[in-house]
């Protein structure tokens, strides 16, 4: 086993020439509406909806706590429905919910970039016919523009999760309205992102991809202003446009090569991992389809000590979420399992399966001892 990475595994994204092919042209604002990121996203698709003071959304009891900390601080009351083990939506939750309040909206993850099993899209959909609208997070997923299996009134992603580009595309199911959020994007209804946080991210991203490229500088330095960045990111208080700079990269980016490239790492990591016992998946299906997930999720006993050990071998590995100190989440025992057992294996553009094959090495290596 070759034992030195090009760079390390996990962490925030750094520029690359590759990121950009001017022969490329994703016209990327003639989908939909783009802001800042996925937090401009949401604001601005509760504040279309407008809630009535009774109206209540309902959230997945799994799911990134920013969201429930931004909707507590746009006044909008929300209620949790249960998720099970396997990230499945319960679906009589949902009923019982809508049977007892007066609900406006349901708020759905594709997780990890996968779509929900058909049962679950059939019964959502349905829920329009008792005029509830349906916002789909389609964070963990990449892509540019409309796919066939999105169901929401209102779909949104943010490019950060997959990019070092800060951006937000916002489409809409009903022809006339999408329409409205084409045009938003020519209007000065918002302002462009130049603020803190923007600035912090861009130096920052600077720094690491003169560390990552060159070797100049020190890991500190950009660990320090990514850290600053996160801090102003939630300090935002409005809507925001996507940077023009950034928009112009959303536009040149191989999409279709990122892509691929995810697709070969996903499919390496799951045949090498798929017999180990001592490792649950939470997705089922070795062939990806339409599904262009986020990252390779496991389940794991021992999880925080196999994160530490693995960082000693320059694998930083995120968690997809940390919800052990959030309040709610005792009466969510199967959200509570998997945010206690759950790691994210990268397997993204920045990869190739000599770097897998490191990764998946190491992982086994810690598991048998
Ligand atoms: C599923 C999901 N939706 C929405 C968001 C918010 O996106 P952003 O961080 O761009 O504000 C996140 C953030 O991690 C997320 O994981």
């Amino acid at each position: 086993m070759n034992n030195k990475l090009k760079y390390p595994i996990g962490g925030e994204f750094w520029f690359q020439d590759e990121f950009q092919d001017k022969d490329i042209y994703n016209n990327i604002e003639n989908e939909g509406l783009l802001l800042s990121g996925g937090e401009s996203a949401i604001r601005f698709i509760l504040n279309e909806i407008s809630f009535e003071n009774d109206e209540i959304i309902l959230l997945p009891s799994y799911l990134c706590p920013t969201i429930v900390e931004l909707i507590k601080k746009l006044n909008i009351k929300y209620k949790f429905y249960n998720i099970n083990k396997k990230l499945d939506i319960d679906i009589v939750s949902i009923e019982n919910l809508i049977n007892k309040y007066n609900v406006k909206v349901v708020f759905f993850i594709d997780y990890f970039g996968f779509f929900h099993k058909e049962s679950t899209r059939k019964f959502l959909k349905n829920l329009k016919l008792k005029n509830i609208l349906l916002i789909e997070d389609a964070v963990q997923k990449f892509w540019i523009k409309w796919e066939k299996k999105f169901i929401g009134d209102y779909v949104f992603n943010s490019y950060r999760k997959f990019l070092p580009i800060d951006g937000s595309l916002i489409l809409c199911r009903e022809n006339e309205s999408l329409n409205i959020l084409k045009k938003l994007n020519s209007l000065s209804r918002y302002k462009e992102a130049n603020d803190k946080y923007f600035k912090f991210m861009e130096k920052a991203r600077d720094i690491k991809t003169k560390f990552i490229s060159q070797n100049i500088g020190y890991e500190n330095d950009y660990l320090n202003l990514f850290n600053r960045a996160n801090i102003e990111y939630y300090k935002r208080k409005n809507i925001l446009k996507i940077n023009l700079k950034h928009k112009r990269y959303l536009n040149h980016f191989p999409i279709n090569k990122f892509i691929k490239r995810r697709e070969e790492n996903y499919s390496y990591v799951f045949k090498q991992l798929k017999n180990m016992k001592k490792i649950t998946f939470l997705n089922q299906t070795e062939n990806l389809d339409d599904n262009t997930p986020l990252v390779f999720p496991i389940l794991i006993d021992n999880r925080d000590c196999i994160k530490k050990e693995l960082m000693k071998n320059q694998i930083y590995l995120p968690i997809h979420w940390n919800l052990e100190n959030e309040k709610w989440i005792n009466n969510f025992k199967n959200s509570l399992n998997i945010s206690k057992n759950i790691l994210s294996l990268p397997i993204d553009w920045r990869y190739e399966i000599k770097d897998m094959e490191f990764l998946i090495f190491k992982l086994k290596e810690i598991l048998i001892r």
